[in-house]
């Protein structure tokens, strides 16, 4: 063993090769690190490059936002990084609005909501330019009206909802009754059902769930009720305010009824998520929610599969429907480092085939009327088809009239209506005081 000190030379020698390693390990790192961003230098344009997409976590969003981002991934030779965002819609909003303020590259693609293109318009690319005349057609025209700001295509509908009704058929069947066709039979048959189901044993069960926290969704629920007692769309196409109204005000009086009745007075604090969960423990009779509810409901580890069924929502005493208006869109960010690659992943989940897919596994409803035909897309959920005309009739939220306020006006129409569930004011009194909230929010209606 050699323990003579080592020469200047030797040492002079060890360094150098210690540097060329060390060299050596940062090209290898660079290389292997540079394809995301260094790839068009090398003429492949759009590969290797990582596309961060912000997905819902409601449900199963997450999981076939995930795959269809991969799926592009793997075609188009990118990488896809997802972000989970809460399943609250209001909640995503403040997440949304941060990173946007802070013009935040972080994030390339936004599922945002059908409400939010006057609100985020601003922050949002320019989409026409990659979307041709034939794609265009392919959408319902309402929609690519509604993703249209000062006339920038700022998003592509990717999944539209409507609030609709789910029972229990095999509970129906038991107390030979059928779907409710308006508010009366649905409060009767709900408090019919809980009090067989209490005194058979389960002391945990409940008439109906829906919306009922202080969040976008109550704002949803809000509008179904009154429009269908004809009380009006609390703020109609013109921009008038109209929302102090007998009939607006018995809608509420009606839902305020409910709680701690057929309705648990958890359901104050419920969104989607928490009404779901009570419905498909079996705990429910009836729920308000959109149509993803359904493929899970119809799940394998569902404790309610093949006992559910789907109908509009219950009519108010003039007969009349309503069905609000939902769904998701896909905008790419102003701050993108990677605009070109970010639109064609917004194009290829948008794609015929892939919401095809996501109405098959997970009954997303299409945004292309003429998936509404496919007998792939109706064997896996039929109620897509039957419930047709209440997704083609359902109503818009004020969100193109308010534009850029909407979300301070569905803050005071949740807040006002919250007040009112849990008993703290009456409905006459907060429809008043919410429609002199809103003629102050607009101007006296000129928005
Ligand atoms: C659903 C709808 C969306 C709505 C939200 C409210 O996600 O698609 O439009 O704003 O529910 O909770």
């Amino acid at each position: 063993m050699n323990t003579q000190p080592p020469s200047e030379q030797h040492l002079l020698r060890r360094c150098a090769g210690a540097l060329a390693i060390a060299v050596g390990l940062l090209l290898i790192g660079w290389l292997l690190a540079a394809p995301a961003d260094a790839a068009p230098r090398h003429g492949v344009p759009g590969h290797g490059v990582t596309v961060s997409i912000a997905c819902s976590s409601t449900g199963m969003d997450q999981v076939a936002c995930r795959e269809g981002a991969e799926a592009w991934a793997r075609q188009s030779g990118n990488r896809v990084n997802i972000v989970s965002t809460p399943s609250s819609a209001t909640a995503r909003l403040a997440l949304y609005q941060q990173f946007l303020a802070a013009r935040a590259p972080d994030i390339d693609v936004f599922t945002i909501d059908v409400v939010w293109p006057g609100l985020l318009g601003r922050y949002l690319i320019d989409l026409g330019a990659y979307v041709d005349a034939a794609r265009r057609a392919e959408y319902e025209p309402a929609l690519m009206r509604n993703d249209t700001v000062d006339g920038r295509l700022v998003a592509l509908p990717w999944f539209a909802d409507a609030g609709v009704l789910f029972y229990r058929q095999d509970l129906l069947d038991k107390y030979h009754l059928k779907p409710p066709d308006d508010w009366a039979a649905l409060s009767a048959d709900a408090a019919a059902i809980q009090r067989g189901e209490r005194a058979a044993g389960n002391a945990r069960f409940w008439g109906y769930v829906w919306q009922g926290r202080a969040y976008e969704g109550l704002t949803c629920n809000a509008l179904e009720w009154i429009g269908s007692f004809g009380g009006g769309s609390i703020i109609a196409a013109d921009g008038k305010v109209d929302v102090d109204n007998p009939r607006a005000i018995a809608a509420l009086h009606m839902a305020r009824g409910w709680v701690g009745t057929i309705t648990p007075p958890g359901v104050l604090n419920y969104s989607e998520e928490e009404a779901r969960g009570v419905f498909q423990a079996g705990n429910a009779a009836f729920m308000r929610n959109w149509p993803y509810a359904w493929a899970l409901a119809q799940g394998q580890d569902s404790a309610i599969r093949g006992k559910v069924g789907v109908a509009a929502l219950p009519a108010g005493p003039g007969g009349r429907h309503s069905a609000v208006l939902g769904g998701w869109q896909l905008a790419v960010s102003k701050f993108s480092a990677h605009p070109k690659q970010a639109a064609a992943l917004v194009l290829y989940l948008t794609s015929r085939a892939e919401q095809k897919r996501r109405a098959i596994a997970y009954t997303f409803n299409p945004t292309m009327p003429s998936l509404f035909d496919d007998p792939e897309v109706l064997a896996a959920a039929p109620f897509l088809g039957r419930l047709r005309p209440v997704f083609a009739d359902a109503v818009a939220r004020p969100s193109a009239v308010v534009k850029t306020r909407y979300n301070e006006v569905s803050a005071a129409i949740w807040t006002r209506v919250h007040a009112v569930l849990t008993g703290e004011a009456t409905a006459a009194g907060e429809m008043r005081a919410l429609s002199l909230e809103l003629r102050r929010i607009g101007h006296g209606g000129r928005w």
